[in-house]
């Protein structure tokens, strides 16, 4: 009777799994969707156009008529559109916030989730080998690459202008004497052109390994007027050739991928920072305890540590960081945000 009763438990508990597995693999359905919508353009188009027909968009955005049919079809289902009049579609709500340019777009997690996918295709396939194809797995997909900067910059420019900014003090100083701001892997240089926006003085430098990177780097300085005292070099982080000392060096969500160097990079800072510069690091915070990873805001952190895998680099506690200063004699100190999930680590060099 017991042995009965508590099949019919387990079987209400496979019930109830199956319920909510599905509902995920909805999400990821509609996410699927919307990442189609992003890298083609569509919902701005749709926006554009307020209510637009299948032959409309594809003559608005040069895409396939019969795929834009279908994928209307599927953006209709997952409720990024709304039929307006038969056959004509406008954008919903959850549409409007799918455009790139939408405050507080929904775009990173659309872009985040298929790049996921991605990465999840080519760790199952490594993990037979052991291979680590490293940076180069990002522009395997060509629909993905062009967004890997505009993912980042939506999911952290806010974090960074509202809270991390006011926190650190060294950017005023470095105004003040018009000093230089050199970015190490610096993606598509939201962060060097969020500063010397707010900062009228301040140079910058950005390095970075992808010549898409650069492209959009320069494009985006350019558009804000800031060419004149922003530059974006494609180069190699352990292997820069800085000409000049620097007063800041900053490197967000880079230092792991070159962990592997870091006596060079560690050695670069030392060697090629001006008197009293400093070192501002910011990284996902690595958690000491695993347990930490079973919290919900970390699960991400989680799987980011196996897609950086497939790269060759591995996340880093805070604390890996501030042994990484201490090495080369400089002090740091570690700021942290978003429920401790981001760490700034900054160090300065003394006299
Ligand atoms: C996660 S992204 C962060 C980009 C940017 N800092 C941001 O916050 O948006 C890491 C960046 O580091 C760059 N990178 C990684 N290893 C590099 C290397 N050895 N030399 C130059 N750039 C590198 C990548 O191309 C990529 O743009």
């Amino acid at each position: 009777m017991e042995g009965c009763q508590a099949g019919k438990e387990v079987a209400m508990e496979t019930e109830d799994l199956k319920k909510r597995f599905r509902q995920m693999a909805q999400g990821a359905l509609s996410l699927d969707t919307a990442f189609v919508g992003v890298a083609n353009g569509l919902f701005p188009a749709i926006r554009k156009g307020g209510a637009l027909t299948v032959g409309d968009l594809a003559r608005e955005t040069g895409m396939d008529k019969t795929y834009l049919a279908r994928w209307c079809d599927a953006a209709y289902a997952f409720d990024y559109l709304e039929e307006k009049e038969k056959g004509q579609f406008c954008l919903t709500a959850l549409g409007e916030a799918m455009c790139p340019d939408a405050a507080d777009t929904l775009m990173p997690i659309a872009v985040g989730a298929v790049l996921s996918a991605h990465m999840a295709e080519r760790a199952t396939a490594c993990m037979r080998t052991g291979e680590q194809p490293g940076e180069a797995v990002l522009a395997e997909r060509k629909t993905i690459l062009p967004w890997f900067g505009s993912m980042i910059e939506a999911s952290f420019a806010p974090l960074f202008s509202g809270q991390i900014l006011p926190r650190l003090e060294v950017f005023a100083e470095v105004d003040a004497y018009g000093g230089t701001v050199v970015d190490l892997g610096c993606g598509n240089g939201w962060y060097l052109v969020e500063l010397a926006k707010r900062y009228p003085r301040l140079r910058g430098i950005g390095l970075d390994g992808f010549e898409e990177n650069i492209r959009q780097a320069t494009e985006k300085a350019k558009a804000s007027g800031l060419e004149d005292r922003l530059r974006f070099v494609r180069g190699d982080i352990r292997r820069y050739p800085l000409e000049e000392p620097a007063s800041v060096f900053v490197m967000n969500r880079a230092l792991h991928h070159v962990w592997s160097d870091k006596e060079t990079v560690f050695s670069f800072f030392r060697d090629h920072l001006a008197s009293e510069g400093s070192v501002v690091i910011w990284e996902p915070a690595w958690p000491e305890n695993r347990k930490d990873l079973r919290d919900p805001a970390r699960r991400q952190l989680a799987f980011q540590g196996l897609s950086e895998h497939v790269q060759g680099n591995r996340l880093l506690s805070p604390a890996e960081i501030g042994q990484a200063f201490s090495d080369i004699g400089l002090d740091s100190t570690v700021l942290l945000f978003a429920n401790g999930n981001e760490a700034v680590v900054l160090a300065r060099k003394r006299r």
